[in-house]
């Protein structure tokens, strides 16, 4: 997958730059070539000597070492790269990434270089949530910096949040990506995944069971082929994938309008649990408990549908519109009778009963209905569904 690709490795200083030992072997297993670079902080985790031996290269840590400049300049360093992966990427380094510093041979090549930049986030949450921390994460990626993970889990300093590196494969995937000039280079896929939250009040809200998980897989699977992809998403189990461009909602109208503002887009999918209702007068205020024990009687409205609203849209309409049915019964007939009433291109179709086991599972047994007809496919993992798909969404945009 990376043969002959050349990778300038960064390692900052973190607890997580253990993994990016791992993460140089894995780079080295898809067959790319891995230099890395150890700021000062970083040799307090990792050493060169284990960097080297891993990489089988020279390890850069100083930018005054004449040797080095003998050998090969920093500029020159920063160019023979296909990219330059930073992991971990400490708020320090984020801050002189967005501020222009370049005090040090790390952000001397961060600033030298002429490739795209990935960037894998590691640190406490409390850091990563600060004001000047987004303000620097959104300057880099408003300049074009790609950014895979954090992930939220517990960390190293005992809290819990944001700020845990990415695992090493998925830091793999998101160079995959980086490097890839895939079939749908140049395409811009709008995804919507996850449930939406419908609010009774401030504090209550009505949900669904969705996990997203589906919708996670095909944002990632388009993404590794190229895509350009705008994932909205409701508050879901899984994280998005790295490499993509996140837009966070809650509700369904929340949804429509990301999904419009997003747009123009050359395919949008639409894997989102949508809620069918919302609260038609959600409370701005808590409801209280009644003490004569009367209960609250709540109200329903109907949701935009998003599918049939961007299938029927007589203006800036993608090229290709992609719906889901979830069903428990006559699967077949209830999707292509859905498809006909939304006016979508693609439905996927799949049997939710209970007992397929699909519903929050990680297998998926779908039947895809165009206007050729239905086509069966076997069951499989969700991600195989994913990368299915997404190499069909590919052929239909080429053609
Ligand atoms: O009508 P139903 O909910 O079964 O349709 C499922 C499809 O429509 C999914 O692709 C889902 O994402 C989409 N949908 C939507 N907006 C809604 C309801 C469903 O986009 N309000």
């Amino acid at each position: 997958m990376l043969a002959g690709k050349h990778i300038l490795l960064i390692i900052g200083g973190g607890i997580a730059a253990f993994k990016s030992l791992d993460l140089i072997r894995r780079l080295r297993e898809r067959g790319a070539e891995v230099t890395p670079v150890i700021t000062k902080a970083g040799q307090e985790f990792v050493t060169p000597l284990s960097a080297s031996g891993l990489s089988a290269q020279k390890v850069y840590t100083e930018l005054f070492d004449l040797t080095d400049e003998a050998e090969m300049g920093h500029i020159e360093l920063s160019r023979a790269a296909d990219l330059v992966v930073v992991a971990p990427a400490t708020a320090d380094l984020l801050g002189k990434m967005a501020g222009g510093l370049a005090n040090d041979l790390a952000s001397t090549l961060l600033m030298a270089t002429d490739k795209r930049v990935l960037v894998a986030p590691a640190m406490n949450v409390r850091m990563w949530e600060h004001p000047a921390c987004q303000r620097n994460v959104a300057t880099l990626k408003d300049d074009g910096v790609l950014f895979v993970g954090p992930n939220e889990g517990p960390m190293a300093c005992g809290e819990y949040g944001p700020g845990r590196m990415s695992e090493p494969l998925e830091i793999v995937a998101a160079v995959e990506a980086a490097l890839m000039d895939g079939p749908l280079k140049g395409k811009h896929v709008v995804v919507t995944s996850g449930p939406t939250h419908e609010p009774i009040d401030p504090v209550r809200y009505i949900a669904n069971r969705s996990s997203g998980a589906q919708g996670t897989a095909l944002a990632r699977a388009l993404s590794a082929l190229g895509a350009d992809v705008t994932f909205v998403t409701g508050p879901a189990d899984v994280p998005p994938p790295g490499g993509v461009k996140v837009v966070a909602i809650q509700s369904a109208q929340d949804m429509l309008e990301a999904v419009k503002a997003a747009f123009p887009a050359d395919a949008a999918v639409f894997a989102a649990a949508v809620a069918d209702w919302r609260v038609a007068s959600a409370s701005d205020k808590k409801i209280k408990k009644d003490k004569k024990g009367s209960l609250p009687v709540l109200e329903f409205a109907e949701n935009p549908d998003i599918l049939a609203t961007v299938s029927q849209m007589k203006k800036g309409r993608p090229e290709l519109v992609v719906g889901f049915a979830a069903e428990t019964n006559d699967v077949i007939a209830h999707a292509t009778a859905k498809r006909e009433r939304k006016g979508c291109d693609w439905i996927v179709a799949n049997d939710v009963s209970p007992e397929t086991g699909i519903m929050g599972g990680t297998e998926n047994d779908v039947t895809l209905i165009t206007d050729q007809g239905t086509e069966d496919w076997p069951r499989m993992g969700k991600d195989d569904v994913a990368r299915q798909l997404a190499a069909r969404i590919a052929e239909a945009l080429d053609g």
